[in-house]
């Protein structure tokens, strides 16, 4: 590992790939600047660290047979409990193994966990199960980050007029909001109550007249935004941020729509076509702000009265308490 992780996200789990993208080859990731692979046997996914155990070569530069994984160098295989099947050449098979990393599907995801002992799989939000919903899933490139700054650009609610001006938010005068923020040691969800019609080219187009918009965050890699009508929900995005490696992040973005607004594969097109020029907006933001860091070093943020969630993100995931804390702020977004 390439750097002290904060505790929650060294111990967490994380995804690696989505289920249905596993094939016949090993795919390779980065988790926190350990290489690991994943490959199908006998149709379950198994995660490895990917290195031979004989020569440190790159089991993902290998390829899958009989449900084992074979290196490119001298063909030694690993079946999916990590231990060595056979040695080309030889009958002999030394008593060695990979080191197999625990494996979750959730949400049509392949999770694994670095930790020796793995915690138990944290909460994930229950709408991505909601079977009356539309969900897709929209997988990005890693971009340079910071992990927690990462999550703290998608819950704060203060930069769209500069980052992303006429996307998200009006260009005009600003509105009142009174938002409705909750803490605890489970996460944070700021309500922000809306009542007009949004301003921003996108909300303008998909939505119409918004009811509350509202912020989530759950401990420890995963943002979430929510969009309501008074129809009820009309569009989230939940967000997993996947630590590769220092100030690199890899987002796996799960959206989740209202059925009956349009066909799922019109709403899949349009919300991609509109989110990527927000994407690259925030990538570049938070590029420059690994950028900036580096010439400052380790500083201390300051806390302004709209940094809603931010500190709960930095001490849940950093392993510290989060009181239970319940309060109204008035915004002007
Ligand atoms: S390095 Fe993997 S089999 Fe030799
Ligand atoms: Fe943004």
């Amino acid at each position: 590992m390439s750097e002290a992780w904060p505790v929650a996200i060294a111990q967490g789990w994380h995804p690696l790939a989505a289920l249905d993208a596993l094939g016949s080859k090993p795919v390779a990731r980065r988790l926190m600047g350990t290489l690991v692979v994943l490959f199908l046997s006998a149709g379950k996914p198994v995660v490895m660290l990917d290195r031979c155990p004989h020569r440190a070569l790159k089991l993902s530069d290998g390829c899958v047979r009989g449900g084992a994984i074979a290196c490119p160098y001298h063909g030694w295989r690993f079946g999916a409990d990590g231990r060595c099947v056979e040695v080309p050449g030889s009958d002999e098979v030394p008593a060695v193994s990979a080191r197999v990393l625990p494996v979750e599907i959730r949400a049509g995801l392949v999770w694994t966990c670095l930790a020796e002992t793995p915690p138990p799989f944290p909460r994930l939000p229950a709408l991505l199960d909601d079977p009356a919903l539309d969900h897709f899933r929209w997988l990005v490139a890693p971009s340079r980050m910071r992990l927690l700054d990462g999550i703290e650009n998608m819950l704060d609610a203060s930069h769209p007029h500069y980052v992303h001006p006429w996307f998200l938010r009006g260009t005009g005068k600003r509105r009142a909001m009174r938002v409705e923020v909750s803490l605890g040691p489970d996460g944070a969800q700021a309500v922000y109550h809306e009542n007009a019609r949004a301003e921003g080219i996108m909300p303008r187009l998909l939505e119409g007249k918004r009811t509350v918009s509202i912020g989530r965050y759950f401990p420890p890699t995963i943002g979430q935004l929510e969009f309501r009508t008074d129809r009820g929900l009309s569009v989230s995005l939940t967000a997993i941020f996947v630590p590769e490696d220092t100030d690199l992040v890899r987002p796996y973005a799960l959206f989740s729509t209202r059925r009956g607004i349009a066909p799922n594969w019109l709403k899949r097109w349009v919300l991609k076509a509109f989110n990527l020029p927000l994407l690259r907006q925030d990538q570049r933001v938070l590029a420059d702000q690994v950028e900036a860091l580096k010439d400052w070093g380790a500083v201390d943020f300051a806390i302004g009265p709209a940094d809603l969630i931010g500190p709960t993100v930095w001490r849940l995931a950093n392993g510290r308490p989060q009181a239970v804390e319940q309060r109204e702020a008035i915004l002007y977004l």
